[in-house]
């Protein structure tokens, strides 16, 4: 096996960004479409609201955006972007990729683009993905990013789901880099098996859509959310201490834990058994809800921006959602 710290080339985040819509959907206001209740709410994920795309904005004018704040950051020029991944359970259409919407509203002729599809998950994944691709050697730098419209495919007559989800983009340009340590430590996972306790069943090749589908829902998501909640919490809480093993530290070492936002009682699960204080966890689910494949970044560029987070900062991601999948990363920022 090869360690990853012998490896070649050290991959590090150059920049960060993120795009929230501006629509703001509150508790109160889910109060008045299902049987629920702004307490219920809190007490049960700590979420108080989420952002809604306009009707008209998709998951790559989110990502675009979202892109574009954090080449600006790392100061590349958009043509200089060699590969662009975006990690997305709510693509534009089947095809063409939301990746490739992306490089055209950016104006990004020279890169490679495509999606990735791991759910929640999904942004670690494309960052790993990412990560291999520079230390091949054969790409200089990527644009990673996790975009979502959850509101899409969000059944909002289902109390079990439609208080969770919101939209939003985050993204990272990842740069080959000697000065730092960059990405340290991966360890991710999945099992097909237990695919259907979180899943959207139509509008694939399996359901595709017809008024029937529509008219059941199929196109939304469905979860046996307290089945999903045992599973994350060892997955995350197991995947977490591994990257760290691996990556020669400890909890003590890091500075930030930047956890996927599904729930509140799952991220204080997860700092018990990590043994890391909910004062070192980056939390942004009661503004945000869960934005699937853009929760850490987002979280990320938040810390970033308003200097919570600092070069040299050790930081580890913790990931979990649908397929199953799961993940976490320990790097320096
Ligand atoms: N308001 C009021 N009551 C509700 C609501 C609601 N919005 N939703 C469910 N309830 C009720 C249920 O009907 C049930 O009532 P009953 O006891 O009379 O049957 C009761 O509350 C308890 O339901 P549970 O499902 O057991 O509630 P739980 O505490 O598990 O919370 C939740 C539900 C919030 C969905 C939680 O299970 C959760 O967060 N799960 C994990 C979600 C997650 O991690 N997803 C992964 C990523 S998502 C992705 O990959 C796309």
């Amino acid at each position: 096996m090869i360690d990853d710290r012998e490896k070649p080339t050290r991959v590090m985040i150059a920049g960060t960004g993120s795009y929230v819509p501006e629509r703001v959907l509150t508790n109160a206001e889910l109060e008045q479409m299902v049987d629920t209740s702004d307490d219920w709410i809190r007490a049960r994920t700590g979420m108080r609201e989420r952002r809604i795309a306009r009707p008209d904005e998709a998951s790559s004018d989110m990502g675009a955006a979202a892109g574009r704040a954090a080449l600006a950051a790392a100061g590349l020029a958009v043509d200089e972007v060699d590969l662009i991944i975006v990690a997305t359970s709510t693509p534009d259409m089947l095809f063409p990729s939301t990746a490739c919407l992306v490089q055209s509203a950016l104006g990004a002729t020279n890169a490679l683009c495509y999606d990735l599809s791991a759910a929640c998950s999904g942004f670690l994944y494309a960052l790993e993905t990412a990560r291999a691709m520079l230390q091949s050697g054969l790409y200089q730098n990527a644009l990673v990013i996790g975009s979502d419209k959850m509101s899409a495919v969000t059944d909002w007559s289902d109390r079990g789901t439609c208080i969770l989800f919101g939209d939003g983009a985050g993204a990272v340009v990842l740069k080959p880099t000697v000065t730092h340590r960059g990405i340290m430590s991966t360890v991710s996972g999945a099992d097909g098996s237990l695919g259907d306790l979180l899943m959207i069943p139509a509008g694939g090749s399996r359901m595709p859509a017809t008024a029937e589908t529509v008219a059941d829902h199929q196109h939304t998501v469905k979860m046996a959310g307290n089945n999903v909640f045992k599973h994350a919490v060892r997955c995350m809480t197991e995947a977490g201490r591994a990257a760290l093993r691996k990556a020669g530290l400890t909890a003590a070492d890091v500075k930030w834990v930047i956890p996927h936002q599904a729930n509140m009682r799952i991220i204080q699960a997860i700092s018990e058994r990590v043994d890391i204080p909910m004062d070192r966890i980056v939390v942004n689910l009661d503004r945000y809800g869960n934005t699937t494949a853009a929760t850490v970044p987002v979280a990320l560029d938040e810390a970033v921006r308003d200097g919570r987070i600092q070069r040299g900062d050790v930081l580890l991601f913790v990931v979990f959602g649908g397929g199953f999948t799961w993940g976490a990363m320990v790097l320096e920022y």
